[in-house]
């Protein structure tokens, strides 16, 4: 089981500033590098040109001012983080300072794993269906093969999550991608598509959203291992399709571009582009003075970094676990569903050879 490091009692203590009026960010996202070795079609990023990138030093500065500014929970991306040959190296500083997470497409973890795997508490993976339908989305042959080769890896050396991204062209793969996450006894989160203008627009439709969301809060309540809890899921009923708002705090989390500049108000109304150098302000006072009032009705996406903890009640310590950390403690502690014997029989039709 995941156990709460010292450094949360710290952002505990900035969130309940949250709640007198004092922002501060809780949880961090920092993208390594865009470049990447798939061609995501929703995704802007492997588009884009690289600037030189940060070295360990700079990166470690970043750390010590996200944990200055009172961050507990760093998570790295990018672009495909396993290209960065020293992402072992800053991870291990990274672990010293936060609780820890990395998400990659999974197509290198069989060379890297044994160097991230000490130094991470999460591990996702992204798969966006099964078989063609992953590949077909990620742009490269063989990438699901290799997905769930790394994820098999994976999953005895850290707690493994498989992340997966809701496109109008993976809609009925919700269910299958849930039972495949219980065949390979691994947790799963789910982000609903966002149309960056650099990108293919494949986010779904309303009308054919809408079912899918409820079907995934009904496996969520049947115990299906999906971090997002209920809660999630209603509020995104409710506000895309019952006109009942939730209220968006983005100053909860901070991101960061590989150049070390500051994403504001969050990752997506910039569509990921920096701007502030993280060493050049003071992050709490910057957050602070920075006027956050037009994006708490905002409510475009609903990236989960940033809708579970706008659903935070911040006097509550078990939920602070369990919805940041704890996804993984849940996933690990749940009660099976019954219908996931049912799964396994199915085991044959998307069970997939190791590449
Ligand atoms: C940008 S990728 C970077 C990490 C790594 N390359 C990977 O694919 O896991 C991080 C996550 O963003 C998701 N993503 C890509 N395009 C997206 C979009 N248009 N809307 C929402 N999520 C998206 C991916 O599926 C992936 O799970
Ligand atoms: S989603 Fe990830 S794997 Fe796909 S192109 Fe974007 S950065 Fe690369
Ligand atoms: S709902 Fe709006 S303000 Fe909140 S994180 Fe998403 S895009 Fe940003």
């Amino acid at each position: 089981m995941a156990v709460i490091k010292p450094v949360v009692l710290r952002s505990l203590r900035r969130a309940l500033g949250n709640l007198g009026g004092e922002r501060a960010p809780v949880i961090a996202g920092h993208k390594l590098l865009y470049r990447c070795n798939l061609e995501c079609r929703m995704c802007p990023f492997w588009r884009r040109e690289d600037e030189e990138l940060l070295g360990l030093a700079d990166e470690i500065r970043i750390m010590d001012a996200l944990a200055h500014a009172g961050v507990s929970f760093l998570g790295f991306e990018g672009g495909e983080p396993l290209l960065r040959r020293d992402v072992g190296e800053i991870l291990r500083e990274a672990h010293d300072r936060f609780h820890t997470s990395m998400v990659t497409n999974g197509w290198l973890l069989e060379q890297r794993l044994s160097e991230v795997a000490p130094h991470l508490d999460l591990l996702f993976v992204s798969l966006d269906g099964i078989g063609e339908t992953h590949d077909r989305l990620r742009g490269i042959p063989r990438s699901f093969d290799r997905a769930t080769h790394g994820i098999r890896l994976a999953r005895s050396e850290v707690p493994t999550v498989i992340s997966h991204t809701v496109t109008r062209e993976n809609l009925d793969q919700a269910e299958k991608v849930v039972e495949l996450a219980e065949q390979l006894d691994v947790g799963l989160t789910v982000q609903i598509a966002y149309d960056y203008r650099a990108a293919d627009p494949l986010s779904p439709r309303p009308e054919t959203l809408r079912p899918v969301i409820e079907q995934l809060r009904d496996l969520r309540k049947s115990g299906a291992p999906l971090l997002e809890s209920v809660e999630y899921f209603d509020a995104i009923l409710g506000s895309w399709f019952e006109g009942d708002p939730w209220h968006c705090k983005p100053w909860l989390t901070i991101n960061i571009d590989p150049a070390g500049r500051i994403v504001l108000p969050c990752y997506v109304l910039q569509e990921y582009q920096g701007s502030l150098p993280v060493w050049a302000v003071n992050i709490r006072e910057l957050w602070n003075e920075f006027d956050w009032a037009p994006y708490t009705s905002c409510n475009r996406c609903a990236l989960a970094c940033y809708l579970e903890p706008s659903l935070f009640r911040w006097t509550d310590f078990a939920a602070l676990r369990d919805r940041v950390i704890g996804g993984a403690v849940h996933y690990l502690q749940r009660t099976p569903r019954t219908s996931s014997r049912a799964a396994s029989e199915r085991r044959v039709q998307i069970d997939t050879p190791a590449p």
